[in-house]
């Protein structure tokens, strides 16, 4: 595609009506560092859109007129660094063009109040009113499909993804990790009014943010107070320091799994803004939902995509009715299982093929796992209390510090309930015992023909969702996804992106 430089609002309104391709939309304000090439290039990566930047000083997000006249102009440097790290289209309008003082129909809007009412919307009257009314502007002009945008401005990202939200705007907003300089501090166009010295304080800053993170993952409390103390001697000017919860961005409670110690500092006349996210473990994603749904195969995907760990719980309950089958025990009997689930061990190990194989007490039983005769007294094992109780807490073992995706029937509601992402996975029984019959894993569903296998679904559903302990429901706070007629990609995507919306990246790659 040729590069073009669109400076007009006319001319990129008839440049979008003559366009067909979908749009990556990157937004910046000039002065582009690596952050800025990290979003340009990451937009570039992921589709074959057309990418398109704009660079515009929105004067209504500064609160302050000097900091808007010192903000750093480089146009004709930026102009070269969007176009060699992949940006299609550059726009570039005028203060007119986007508030035209003759045109009424120019929304000034106002940003959410309970995301806008902490961190830097203390300090910055209007600035994210200002940063909401140029976005809307921008994003009525080029509609794009995708909108990127950095976690450095964890806060405006929130605002944002509110404003999209609360006007159904039909975009979907990616963002990507704050990127650091060789010494740790976050990239920002204002670093480069930092002196020596100051550049120094804004690096003891970002690295008492780093200690508390890495003290948080050992004892899991944080102290503000410590943390302003060490500033202090440091006679650094702190704005604001705080310990929130990452999303409503309410004081943080001691259930939260994620949440975000975000603060300012003042070096000279700038200020400069970080954050950590602390974790007490990685994120878990937990996938509930019928025979049939497509589960397994989507936590596969998933798994894999995400590189999280992949714990099917089925085959834990599916080895185990394996050995009582193979064992010939009579797991009616409760002192029978006592003496058995002493000695038992299910571990899954990657394959050459890298899928997961299961082993129990060290014999590998992937494929007969999967016979008609296990999945017809798997339904009723599981529903033996000592034997849910110990797998649940073998399945709990295994998530201690997180980082996987499980697949199950209780992961939701009963296994991991606080994880991160809570999915429902179902279909309809047609779709399902379609699914069934070509599944190639479950040899013996292909023999079956579609009404006895309908039948054999309907009987497991109602025993998973009568049965006394965990039965199958949905958690209240999953989301359901009703797969019929979608590709497994699709759920797969859909899924990837509710992540996404839901994990910062940050804490996926820590
Ligand atoms: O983050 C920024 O650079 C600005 O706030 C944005 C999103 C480009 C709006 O002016």
């Amino acid at each position: 595609m040729k590069k073009v430089i669109i400076r007009k609002t006319e001319e990129i309104e008839n440049w979008r009506r003559n366009i067909n391709s979908d749009i990556n939309f990157i937004p910046t304000m000039g002065n582009l560092h690596n952050g800025h090439i990290k979003l340009i290039s990451t937009a570039k990566k992921d589709n074959t859109n057309v990418n398109l930047v704009s660079i515009f000083v929105n004067p209504l997000q500064f609160d302050d007129k000097s900091d808007l006249e010192n903000y750093p102009k480089t146009i004709e440097n930026d102009i070269k660094i969007s176009f060699a790290n992949g940006a299609d289209v550059i726009f570039i309008p005028s203060t007119e063009d986007i508030y035209p003082t003759n045109n009424k129909s120019i929304k000034f809007l106002k940003a959410s109040i309970e995301l806008s009412s902490a961190l830097c919307g203390l300090n910055r009257s209007g600035h994210f009113d200002g940063v909401c009314t140029v976005v809307f502007r921008l994003l009525n002009l080029i509609k794009p499909k995708n909108l990127y945008l950095g976690e450095k401005d964890w806060q405006q990202l929130l605002i944002l993804k509110n404003l999209v939200l609360t006007k159904k705007l039909n975009v979907a907003i990616r963002s990507i990790p704050t990127q650091r300089d060789f010494d740790g501090i976050p990239l920002s166009s204002r670093n480069v009014h930092l002196s020596k010295n100051e550049r120094k304080l804004i690096k003891f800053f970002s690295n008492e943010l780093l200690i508390a993170k890495k003290n948080f993952q050992q004892d899991k409390k944080i102290s503000l107070k410590e943390i302003i103390k060490n500033l202090s001697a440091e006679k650094i000017s702190i704005e604001y320091l705080e310990h929130l919860h990452p999303h409503t961005l309410q004081q943080a409670r001691s259930e939260d799994n994620i949440s975000i110690l975000a603060g300012a500092i003042r070096c000279g006349e700038t200020r400069l803004i970080d954050h950590v996210f602390l974790m007490k473990r990685k994120p878990i994603i937990a996938i509930d939902g019928p025979a049939g749904s497509g589960k397994s195969t989507v936590t596969k995907l998933i798994a894999k995509k995400l590189k999280l760990l992949y714990l099917d719980t089925g085959a834990m309950y599916r080895a185990l009715s394996w050995l009582l089958i193979k064992e010939n025990i009579d797991y009616k009997k409760e002192k029978n299982l006592q003496k058995i689930l002493k000695n038992i061990s299910i571990v899954f190990k990657s394959n050459e093929n890298s899928n997961q194989d299961v082993f129990i007490n060290n014999y590998c039983v992937t494929e007969e796992i999967r016979s008609q005769e296990i999945s017809s007294i798997v339904s009723k094992i599981s529903s033996i209390k000592e034997l849910r109780k110990f797998l649940v807490e073998e399945q709990r073992r295994i998530g201690e510090s997180g980082g996987l995706v499980a697949e199950g029937r209780d992961i939701g509601t009963t296994v991991f309930p606080d994880a991160e992402l809570k999915i429902f996975l179902t279909a309809s029984i047609d779709e399902r015992a379609k699914r069934r019959k070509s599944d190639k894993q479950s040899k013996d569903s292909q023999e079956i023909d579609l009404h006895t296998l309908k039948e054999l679904i309907k009987k497991r559903d109602f025993e998973d969702s009568n049965r006394e302990i965990s039965p199958l429901i949905k958690a209240n706070d999953a989301i359901e996804i009703i797969t019929d007629g979608y590709s497994i990609h699709d759920v797969v995507d859909k899924i990837i992106d509710l992540y996404n919306d839901k994990v910062p990246k940050e804490t996926q790659i820590q």
